[in-house]
């Protein structure tokens, strides 16, 4: 990523001696930015800041100016000291940059290009890596325009530390708090780290399927897609290039390289079919139908017509079908969840599906769909390798995608 890292006092992590350029654009978080620099400057950055005219109104940019030890850039037509051109001047400076908070207009104009103030105009010129930490009330982040221009930034390599969930400014309560600034200070370790699956393509699935009886009735589970984008969230912070095909989900999908959104199994199998010939890794999350009505009925089904018995007919099995055909070098993660007999049916699957890993989730009252936390035991070859207590998703993802890299350096040197 980037090569004329300096190293410097204030710690050893991955900050350490890194130019870190903040932008603060105009919303009420910007307050939480003044301690986002604090960490960053502890963790032995430099930093410099650039503020919107919307930013200013929040902070005055006095507060950054004292923080960051440098002055605050606000104005494009400003030449810096030395001659030259603002913008490009500080997209050079840069070793990774930041926007925090990002309001869903900045995130309009990234996605579209736009460059009409000192911020916008930076970014477009930005070579470094650059992090987003969105802010706004929830009904704006899960608005269309919003989810579209996160998805078109993630696909130009923009990576999200997303917004949590919480009391919002507008005295409404929700996603779209900004991420804490000790949150955000660790995605740009991250960012600047070497990631252990650096250019990696990972293809995830997640989420439910659902599979019509008639055009208002379907069959489906309740698998909320949480642990799916949890893994495609991870594999990316790890530098991998993230393909994600989710079926209906209760939560928003991570933004990752490219997001495919399908119904039934039928057309996950489509979608996973084309994609899986390009990628190193597929980790199989989606909780896909075992059974679809034999046959679809082209009208609502009455009530008065009495009893009523659906034929079902097995769904071919994708996760099997995919791993018949695939090549040396790529890994496929499988995932069961079992009522009975867990351990003995997650190895049988193992085998059967044949995969290079399989992730059994436990059920119980914290595991499992439908919950932020989750415990599972992952095996591979005949060996269960590991197992956690409850923890979070994010949690678990981080050691399945752990037990990924080792399996994929095993796989490397046999
Ligand atoms: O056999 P079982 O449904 O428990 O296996 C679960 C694993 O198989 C999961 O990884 C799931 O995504 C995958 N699967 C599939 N196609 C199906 C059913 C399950 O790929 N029709």
């Amino acid at each position: 990523m980037q090569t004329r890292r300096r190293r410097s006092k204030g710690g050893n992590g991955p900050l350490a001696g890194a130019r870190i350029l903040l932008f603060v654009t105009g919303g009420i978080a910007a307050y939480k930015s003044a301690s986002l620099v604090r960490l960053l400057r502890r963790a032995g950055a430099s930093v410099r800041v650039v503020m919107t005219a919307g930013a200013v109104r929040f902070v005055q940019p006095l507060t950054f100016d004292v923080l960051s030890e440098h002055p605050v850039c606000t104005d494009v037509f400003e030449s810096p000291d030395g001659g030259g051109v603002r913008h490009i001047e500080l997209a050079n400076w840069a070793d990774a940059a930041v926007v925090a908070p990002a309001t869903a207009d900045l995130l309009a104009k990234a996605a579209a290009g736009i460059a009409d103030d000192l911020a916008t105009t930076t970014i477009l010129a930005l070579r470094a890596p650059l992090l987003i930490a969105p802010s706004m009330n929830e009904a704006m982040w899960v608005s269309a325009p919003v989810r579209r221009n996160v998805e078109r930034l993630a696909a130009d390599g923009r990576r999200f530390v997303e917004p949590g969930t919480g009391h919002l400014a507008c005295g409404e309560a929700g996603a779209g708090r900004m991420a804490e600034p000790e949150e955000i200070v660790r995605a740009l370790g991250v960012l600047l780290a070497p990631g252990d699956l650096d250019g990696v393509r990972v293809l995830v699935s997640a989420g439910r399927t659902e599979e019509e009886i008639d055009p208002v009735r379907y069959l489906s589970n309740r698998s909320s897609g949480r642990m799916g984008f949890a893994l495609a969230r991870e594999a990316a912070g790890r530098g991998a290039r993230v393909t994600l095909v989710h079926g209906p989900v209760d939560v928003p999908a991570p933004a990752v390289n490219r997001v495919t959104a399908v119904r039934s199994a039928a057309e996950m199998k489509r979608a996973l079919g084309r994609a899986f010939p390009r990628c190193d890794v597929l980790l199989m999350a989606a909780a896909v139908a075992d059974f679809t009505p034999a046959r679809r009925a082209g009208n609502k089904i009455k009530r008065e017509n009495g009893q009523l018995a659906v034929d079902l007919v097995p769904v071919p099995d994708i996760l099997a079908s995919l791993a018949e055909r695939k090549k040396p070098g790529q890994l496929v993660v499988g995932f069961a969840l079992e009522t009975e007999d867990a351990e003995r049916n997650a190895r049988r699957k193992l085998a059967d599906k044949k995969c290079d890993l399989l992730v059994l989730n436990r059920v119980g009252e914290k595991t499992g769909f439908g919950v932020d936390t989750n415990a599972v035991a992952v095996f591979g070859g005949q060996r269960k390798l590991f197992e956690t207590p409850v923890v979070s998703k994010d949690e678990a993802a981080a050691r399945i995608i752990d037990a990924v890299v080792g399996a994929r350096a095993r796989k490397g040197r046999s």
